[in-house]
């Protein structure tokens, strides 16, 4: 007899992600891979001597639990600077091992079994599982191509006495979407007198195009006093592999979510802490950052704008949503295989994001790699126009 039986999987449904499943698929038929979300380039070699500097130096024991102070203090100074506004290193602000395990943490800390949490279609795989895997109970509202725009009246009819947390993404992973000064009124208005948490990511908070402002939902006071904002190192210095981020949130919250923390992660990488610290400091070592990706971007969309891809409008992030409809009437699961295997192009189909698997025939582009890369796809795409077109 088996002797275990018993067990049961607490995520059953869930298999292999999409980014790994279309990563593994790149590797197999050598394609070029803008599907998984990270940059194919290398991070600054300074950032990378002052983490040798810091090891060699004897930072190699554990950090605080709540991270090392110094770059507490720098997020602080950069969101002082971004925002105008005040945030108390020692009681808002903690260091995670990642945007996701902020996330994770977050969830963990404010829902039990029966809550109700309110998701924003197409969102980011590690929401829903995470919600489930603590008891609760995912509403997900399904925002559609081309504007992703949000029915605020729609949240408010999904929204029950077990409602505990909504969870937001600006600018939005896939959606590319930024949360205007409308949707944070319109969000406050109906969280304002309830007990309703929200959890905002903005991982991608500096890469923001065309002049467009990033607001965060920490610049709405009843959103301030109530959320928790994640943020991304691996995001913001191009460091995906080294898993540091952040969570800040008012001094109730950050209590709940360190007690939790503490028992997760405890403390995180202590050398990176310290050269992040350092790194952060300068400014000019992200203030270009949304001019760097724009530039890419924008060469990217040049290219598709001279086939029968249509691009829709990127706001923010590193990703660009195509809408292939033009060329092809295949579902996108099947066309995104179709041009990893036949066309060495793998790219993420947005059903993915979906539940229900929606199809728009739109696939999603990371346009956060080097120009060699770019190119060599730019040459696929013109290749994929001519066979279809
Ligand atoms: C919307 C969004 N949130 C969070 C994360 C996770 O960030 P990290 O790599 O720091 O865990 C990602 C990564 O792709 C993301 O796209």
């Amino acid at each position: 007899m088996d002797p275990f039986s018993r067990f049961r999987s607490k995520l059953p449904d869930v298999g292999v992600s999409i980014f790994s499943k279309m990563s593994a698929l790149a590797q197999r038929y050598r394609a070029i891979n803008l599907s998984q979300g990270f940059p194919d380039f290398e991070c600054s070699p300074k950032l990378i001597g002052m983490v040798e500097r810091y090891m060699r130096k004897g930072y190699n024991q554990y950090a605080p639990m709540a991270g090392v102070h110094r770059l507490r203090e720098c997020i602080a100074e950069k969101m002082a600077l971004g925002y105008r506004l005040t945030f108390d290193p020692n009681d808002e602000i903690t260091i995670t091992a990642g945007g996701t395990q902020a996330l994770f943490t977050a969830i963990a800390t404010v829902i039990n079994p029966g809550d109700e949490v309110i998701i924003f279609e197409p969102a980011y795989d590690a929401y829903a599982p995470t919600v489930r895997l603590f008891g609760g109970t995912v509403r997900n509202l399904t925002l559609l191509a081309p504007s992703f725009e949000i029915d605020w009246l729609e949240v408010k009819r999904n929204v029950t006495e077990r409602t505990k947390l909504i969870i937001i993404n600006s600018p939005g992973n896939p959606s590319t979407k930024l949360f205007r000064k409308s949707d944070f009124d319109a969000l406050s208005h109906l969280v304002e007198g309830t007990d309703i948490m929200v959890l905002s990511d903005e991982v991608y908070a500096d890469m923001v195009y065309d002049g467009e402002r990033f607001s965060s939902a920490l610049q709405y006071p009843v959103l301030r006093e109530r959320s928790f904002v994640v943020g991304s190192f691996g995001k913001l210095f191009h460091v995906t592999g080294w898993k540091v981020g952040y969570v800040v949130a008012p001094l109730w919250l950050t209590n709940a979510f360190r007690k939790v923390h503490q028992f997760n992660v405890f403390s995180v990488n202590t050398p990176i802490q310290h050269a992040l610290a350092d790194f952060l400091s300068d400014k000019s070592e992200y203030e270009q950052l949304a001019v760097f990706f724009q530039e890419k971007r924008d060469f990217l969309q040049s290219v598709l704008i001279g086939t029968k891809f249509c691009p829709l409008q990127c706001e923010g992030t590193y990703f660009q949503l195509v809408d292939y409809s033009a060329l092809n009437a295949q579902g996108e699961m099947v066309f995104s295989e179709r041009l990893t295997r036949e066309f060495g192009l793998a790219t993420i189909p947005v059903s993915a994001f979906y539940t229900n698997s929606m199809d728009q025939q739109l696939l999603r582009l990371c346009f956060a790699k080097s120009l060699k890369t770019l190119d060599a796809a730019a040459e696929k795409l013109r290749q994929i126009d001519a066979f279809y077109g």
